[in-house]
């Protein structure tokens, strides 16, 4: 079994490798897999990440939810480094640099959101198993936040093909998804 750091390293490299080009078609399937879900016409708030450049691009998601008149959510590391608060946002130009170079919601524009309120978490991660298991990048952050939210609300996961590997190395504080999603496959 290999390790939960070896296999960060491994994705960051496969996922640094990635041609733009790949990344902007293989982000579009996704996308289109997404917008048709169930789950997501339901939805009426949707807490997205903010992708980074290597990562399944969430901005014309973002852009879709609000353009159909979808509440979008984001979420902010708290000041102490170790919780995510969850804002909502009116437009994508409320978003700046934040502590981990992630864009993130200036919070002092936007409404912290109630987390009962959420209906569907889209979830980022460096690689995934076929159980819906997820390896995130390290740090905690979406274990604990999933952790708090109610067990009802859908948990999904955008992700390139190559990001499914046969099995993710789990403990007993990591949160499975209801939902991968790749450019070939819906997971589920
Ligand atoms: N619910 C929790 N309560 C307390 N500590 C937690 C919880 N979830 C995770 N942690 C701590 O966070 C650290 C990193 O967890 P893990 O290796 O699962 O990160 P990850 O899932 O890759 O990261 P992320 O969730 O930020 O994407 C671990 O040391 C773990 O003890
Ligand atoms: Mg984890």
């Amino acid at each position: 079994m290999v390790s939960k750091a070896g296999l960060r390293e491994h994705m960051r490299q496969r996922l640094r490798s990635q041609e733009p080009e790949e990344r902007r078609k293989r982000s579009l399937l996704i996308e289109e897999r997404f917008l048709q879900m169930d789950a997501y016409r339901k939805a009426r708030l949707v807490l997205y990440y903010v992708s980074m450049p290597q990562e399944v691009d969430t901005f014309r998601l973002m852009e879709s939810a609000l353009a159909q008149g979808k509440r979008v959510a984001v979420p902010a590391c708290d000041t102490a480094g170790t919780d995510l608060g969850v804002y909502e946002l009116s437009s994508l130009g409320q978003l700046r640099p934040g502590t981990l170079g992630i864009l993130e919601p200036e919070v002092s524009t936007c409404e912290a959101v109630v987390l009962a309120e959420i209906d569907l978490v889209v979830v980022p991660g460096l690689a995934y198993d076929l159980r819906k298991n997820r390896l995130g990048r390290g740090k905690g952050y979406y274990d604990r936040f999933l952790s708090r939210l109610p067990e009802s609300v859908p948990k999904v996961a955008l992700a390139f093909d190559f990001q499914i590997v046969d099995e993710v190395p789990v403990e007993d504080h990591d949160v499975p998804l209801d939902v991968v999603l790749t450019d070939r496959r819906k997971i589920r």
